[in-house]
């Protein structure tokens, strides 16, 4: 009985998504029917990880599912066209099976709104994780945060490997330089002398090397950068 409940507020919502513009607008959301006879069984008891990950049958079932199911909004090949979010960014661990598996079964409504359909009662859990792990070998690494074009000439002329932009390292950090200097008209000036030719004292005793060996131009650029808050 629990069952068929189960299947009929699926089925509800299901009819409510179709209703949707947002689901509407990707078409047909008619669930595929998976075939999942060739994979091990997993029974009723819900896993929270993935039991066929690598697993090359589990792969080849959860190509085709998920083209069925799931392309139509996170892109083919899980390439996201940006209208659902990048699977291939997901981390491949048990937390993210957990979380993997809830999302797909409760599928994403929000304020009455059906942002991807729940697929409870309309998809084993065998397809679930074929699914699963076959986006796995999808998988990508997010890209790391864009370095700035000042930042990388800091790293480059090596004030990085003693000083952070916000964190104290064997010389100050450059937001608490940009904090001292603030007021002052002719730090530009003052700096870049000092920079050059190196020197303690203002910050405590151990000593900055002279960075003469950069050339004047990037000295000039770097100091206006972290006077101005090195953003
Ligand atoms: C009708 C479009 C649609 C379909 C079909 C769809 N999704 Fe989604 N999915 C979305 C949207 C939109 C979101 C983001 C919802 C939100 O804003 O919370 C999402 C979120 C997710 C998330 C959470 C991602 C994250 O980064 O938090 C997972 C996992 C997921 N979908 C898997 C699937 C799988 C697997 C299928 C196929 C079985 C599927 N989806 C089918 C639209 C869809
Ligand atoms: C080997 C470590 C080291 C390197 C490399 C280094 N610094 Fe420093 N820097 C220090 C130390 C230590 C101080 C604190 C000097 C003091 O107390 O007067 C400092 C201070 C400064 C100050 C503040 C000076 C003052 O008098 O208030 C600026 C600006 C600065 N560094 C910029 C740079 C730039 C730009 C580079 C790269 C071209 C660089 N630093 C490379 C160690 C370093």
């Amino acid at each position: 009985m629990q069952v068929v409940i189960r299947f009929l507020t699926a089925a509800i919502l299901l009819a409510a998504a179709v209703a949707s513009p947002i689901v509407h607008a990707h078409g047909d959301v008619t669930p595929q029917a998976v075939d999942v006879s060739t994979l091990k069984p997993l029974g009723d008891q819900r896993l929270e990880e993935n039991p066929y990950r690598g697993d090359k049958e589990a792969i080849r079932v959860g190509t085709s599912a998920y083209n069925q199911n799931c392309a139509r909004c996170h892109g083919l090949e899980v390439i996201s066209g940006g209208i659902a979010p990048d699977l291939r960014k997901l981390d491949i661990d048990k937390e993210t099976d957990k979380y993997f598996i809830e999302s797909v079964l409760r599928g994403k409504v929000r304020n009455g709104a059906v942002y991807m359909p729940p697929f409870e009662g309309i998809m084993s859990q065998e397809a679930i994780w074929a699914i699963r792990s076959y986006i796995d070998t999808r998988h990508e690494e997010p890209a790391a945060a864009p370095v700035s074009p000042m930042a990388a000439l800091a790293k480059k002329s090596t004030c990085l490997s003693c000083h952070a932009v916000d964190a104290r390292g064997v010389g100050p950090s450059y937001r608490e330089v940009a904090k001292k200097y603030a007021k002052d008209k002719k730090a530009e000036a003052t700096l870049l002398a000092k920079v050059k030719k190196g020197g303690s004292g203002n910050w405590g005793k151990v000593p900055m090397p002279p960075m003469d060996a950069v050339p004047e131009a990037d000295l000039k650029a770097l100091i206006k950068w972290i006077l101005a808050g090195a953003n």
